[in-house]
């Protein structure tokens, strides 16, 4: 049997060396080492030898086994390489041709902008603290100050799940309560980033849903000063560093007092152009103190503490950015939108 066996080696080495071109070569294996090649065959009848023969049978049929593979897998690669040779030789193959470009996927602008922004309050000490999409209404509205009633729902059009109660957030503020009722009475510094869903008529200015990102800083002495300066020079590290920054009063009920956040165009430098309408200013956030009724909400003394808030919309920021005019690009896929990012 292991005679046998050697002469099949000796065989199949002397055919191999024979075999120029691969069409040769997938017919040599298959006659020999495929699956069911003679070799492979052999190797699979030591189940009929006696069974003081079946050892050595084996020790020696796994090695020829073995050399016939690696020398096959060396004939081959020379056989490829000369074959390719011959090809461009004969001019098959245009090496001058320009080669085929991968697809490859990029950070979707929002995501990037996100990063940035979150990269530069993290320099400044604050911390990410994620909050669910699913809300109460109560988080969402009456523990930030807007009971069932109070007009300035209007600014936040619901999707109301099936259950009585449970929707979908409309911002980012409920976050807020989540991050002081986790950590009252300590200090807090945190971010908030998150999608947030709002019931209105999709246009190019408006979308059913968006990021938000939040801000809440709550401690001891923190003052209405403190909150600009902190603005100040985040807007100033986004949007470059001469970069005026102004503050407009506002009304938000959650924060007292309210303001609201421009930056001097940054296509136009201020002088006035389409995106800014004219007026030198871009609006990027809203701001203000955390209200004392939201504070105790939160779990904290507003005699003993006090904080600032802001929130922040990193697609509006992208679009004043990059001067996009519809924010419809952002979640319609389109990768003739994204792949310039
Ligand atoms: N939640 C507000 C909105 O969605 C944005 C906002 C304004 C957040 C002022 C704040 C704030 O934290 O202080 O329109």
């Amino acid at each position: 049997m292991v005679n046998e066996l050697e002469s099949l080696y000796q065989e199949a080495c002397t055919a191999l060396a024979e075999v120029k071109d691969s069409q040769a070569l997938e017919a040599w294996e298959a006659h020999y080492i495929g699956r069911k090649g003679v070799v492979t065959l052999a190797l699979r009848s030591v189940g009929n030898l006696p069974k003081e023969e079946r050892a050595a049978f084996g020790k020696r049929a796994n090695e020829i086994r073995d050399a016939l593979e690696q020398t096959y897998t060396e004939h081959a690669e020379l056989i490829r390489s000369h074959e390719l040779a011959r090809q461009m030789e004969e001019g098959a193959i245009d090496v001058t041709l320009p080669g085929v470009r991968t697809p490859s996927g990029s950070i979707h602008p929002a995501t990037r902008t996100l990063r940035e922004i979150g990269e530069i309050w993290r320099e400044m000490g604050f911390q990410i603290f994620r909050t669910r999409e699913v809300e109460d209404d109560e988080t969402n509205f009456e523990m930030l100050n807007i009971p069932q009633h109070h007009p300035a729902r209007d600014m936040w059009d619901t999707f109301h799940t099936l259950t009585p109660g449970v929707i979908l957030r409309t911002h980012t503020s409920p976050g807020q309560i989540h991050a002081m009722r986790r950590y009252a009475p300590k200090p807090i510094r945190v971010i908030l980033p998150g999608m947030c869903f709002r019931y209105e008529q999709i246009s190019a200015r408006k979308e059913i849903q968006f990021n938000q990102v939040e801000g809440l800083a709550i401690g001891t002495n923190i003052r209405l000063s403190d909150l600009k300066g902190t603005i100040t020079a985040f807007a100033q590290r986004m949007f470059g560093a001469d970069r005026r920054v102004r503050f407009r009063g506002s009304y938000f009920p959650f924060t007292e007092p309210s303001m609201e956040v421009d930056v001097e165009c940054i296509l136009c430098d201020g002088r006035g152009c389409s995106v800014c309408s004219g007026s030198g200013w871009l609006e990027i956030a809203g701001c203000g103190m955390v209200h004392p009724t939201v504070l105790r909400n939160g779990g904290y003394d507003p005699s003993l503490h006090s904080g600032f808030a802001f929130g922040m919309g990193p697609e509006r920021i992208t679009m004043l950015k990059y001067g996009i005019t519809d924010i419809r690009y952002f979640w319609s896929n389109d990768t003739r939108f994204l792949a310039q990012f």
